[in-house]
Formats: C-alpha cells, sequence, structure tokens
C-alpha cells in the first residue's frame, strides 16, 4: 500500500506562449483549473499505475478545496486521512510556456495545518510505501519520517522544493529523489558532490537524481544506475517529477527491483510530458506497459 502524507492544491494553469518576467504582464492563451499539489499528484499517479492509494493532508472550507480534491476522488484514493483546516485551500498559479517549461509559486494555506497523526501507526508498517514531499510543514514530515521508520515502512522522500530538513530525518528515508536544483541545494547544505553518487555517500539512503531531458542517475550500495531519457515531443513538463515519484514509489510498493521501477517511472514520466496539465496529464498502468513495449 502506498501511504501519501503531503499537498493538495487547486492548481491555475496559465497557457502562455512564453513565461513572463519580472514587472511584465502578457496576455495567457487559455486558463485551467486542476487539481494539483505534488502529494496530491503522486498520490494520483500511484493510483493510476494500479497501486492502492491513502491520502493525508488538508484542504480549507472553500470553493478551491473540490478542484483540489477531484482528481484524487476520480483515481479512487483513499481520502479518509484527509481533513478540513481553517485556511485556504493550497493553490499555485502555474504559466507554462510554448516550450513545455513552467514557472510555479505556491501558497501552501491549509497544507501546512495537516499533521502528522492523521497518519496512524498501523498505516506505517512494512507493508506500506510512503510517500512524503516538502509542501507541508517541516517538522510534521520529520516526525512521521522518524515514526515510519520505527515502523518499518519504506520511506521515499522527494525533497521538492529544496527545504531544509532535519539531517536525522534525512537519513531515516530509503530514498531521497530530487532534481538538479535540489539536488544542488543539499550538496551546499552538506558539503559535498551534487550527483548521485556523492550525495549516497553523505547520507547513507539511496538518491535519485533526475536529469530533466537527460534522463536520472540513481546512487545505492550496490553502486550506480544511470537512466536514459525516453525520447519524446515535450508538450508540458508540469507534474512530471511528480509523475516519476508516484510510479516509482508503487513500482517499488509492488516488489520490483530498482533498475525496472526507476525505467517504469522514467517512462510514465516522459508520457506525462506529452499532454498539456497536471493530473490530467498523469498515465495508467496500460499507457506506461504499452510505452515500455
Ligand atoms: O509539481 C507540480 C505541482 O507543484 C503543481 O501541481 C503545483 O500545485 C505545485 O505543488
Amino acid at each position: 500500500m502506498i501511504v501519501v502524507f503531503g499537498s493538495i492544491n487547486a492548481d491555475l494553469i496559465f497557457v502562455m506562449q512564453h513565461l513572463p518576467q519580472p514587472g511584465q504582464t502578457l496576455l495567457a492563451q487559455e486558463l485551467r483549473i486542476e487539481a494539483g499539489g505534488k502529494g496530491a499528484n503522486q498520490a494520483v499517479a500511484a493510483a493510476r499505475d494500479g497501486a492502492e492509494v491513502v491520502m493525508a493532508g488538508a484542504v480549507g472550507a472553500d470553493n478551491l478545496a473540490e478542484s483540489g480534491l477531484a482528481g484524487l476522488r476520480g483515481a479512487g484514493v483513499d481520502l479518509s486521512r484527509v481533513v478540513p483546516a481553517d485556511a485556504a485551500t493550497g493553490c499555485a498559479s502555474i504559466c507554462t510556456d510554448a516550450a513545455g517549461r513552467n514557472q510555479i509559486a505556491v501558497a501552501p494555506g491549509a497544507n501546512l495545518l495537516a499533521r502528522e497523526r492523521q497518519v496512524e501507526d498501523g498505516l506505517l508498517g512494512p507493508g506500506t510505501t510512503l510517500l512524503v514531499q516538502m509542501e507541508t510543514e517541516g517538522q510534521e514530515t520529520e516526525r512521521l519520517i522518524l515514526r515510519a521508520r520505527s515502523h518499518g515502512a519504506r520511506i521515499l522522500l522527494n525533497l521538492a522544493p529544496a527545504l531544509p530538513l532535519a539531517l536525522q530525518a534525512l537519513q531515516a528515508t530509503d530514498l531521497l529523489v530530487i532534481n538538479e536544483d535540489e539536488a544542488a541545494c543539499l550538496a551546499n547544505r552538506l558539503g559535498s558532490g551534487v550527483d548521485a553518487g556523492a550525495l549516497h555517500a553523505a547520507l547513507g539512503v539511496t538518491v535519485i537524481r533526475t536529469l530533466g531531458g537527460e534522463g536520472a542517475e540513481a546512487a545505492d550500495n550496490d553502486g550506480l544506475i544511470r537512466l536514459p531519457a525516453s525520447p519524446v515531443e515535450v508538450v508540458d513538463t508540469t507534474g512530471a517529477g511528480d509523475c516519476f515519484v508516484g510510479v516509482l514509489g508503487a513500482a517499488l510498493d509492488k516488489g520490483i527491483a530498482l533498475a525496472q521501477a526507476l525505467r517504469r517511472a522514467g517512462t510514465a514520466a516522459a508520457l506525462s510530458c506529452t499532454r498539456r496539465g497536471t493530473q490530467s496529464s498523469l498515465p495508467t498502468a496500460a499507457e506506461i506497459d504499452a510505452a515500455l513495449g
């Protein structure tokens, strides 16, 4: 089973030709309102890949809550650990350009009121893969990681966005997934190199560094795995990292070995880049299987 403790957002997506510069006003071609949030995106990605998923988080008592929850509901995610909070539902303003790049500002709102105790001990045993990110309160995430460690769950931390987390919590994870910017921030803090091998040596956990169009690399006690990128026509990269993490978690949870799980996750993330949107771009298990051939 997958348990996600993380953010639930409503994404306001501005489809633009170019990303606005500071001080510049540009007109968008289209506005899309979609369910988002790194936690919710990862939960939906795992559920579409066939995993049983429980989501824990918080939303406000406002009109954005239903926008944030719609994708989770549609994917059959268990929402019994999502609570109402006295703050606005998390909301992201996302500008995308014709090259598929994006620029994102997030108001976390209710996400910061999600509490790790919403996930009971019984959900943190060896049969669980726990997915956590950095759009909820850091201390709650730290406490949940340490509690999950003591109960035997596999713990996958996506250190996105790159905010500080206690070293003890980082070292209590099983897998750390980071992109190039996040790896640079972490390496700066640890005084290590930025590549997966150097970060693995510094932390002692499996480190997976995603490299955008260059694929990904993973380092663990068995050595280094390089995952080449799947060549696709990129339309929109929003949520591709979440797709990667959700499908990786689902694959590992099914008992698939790391190298194959990485291949599946990379293929799914590449597929998501060929479609516009956040959760609407996440592929199903059948689509991933077909792309893997
Ligand atoms: O990773 C993409 C996500 O980041 C968006 O869905 C947005 O809500 C922000 O959390």
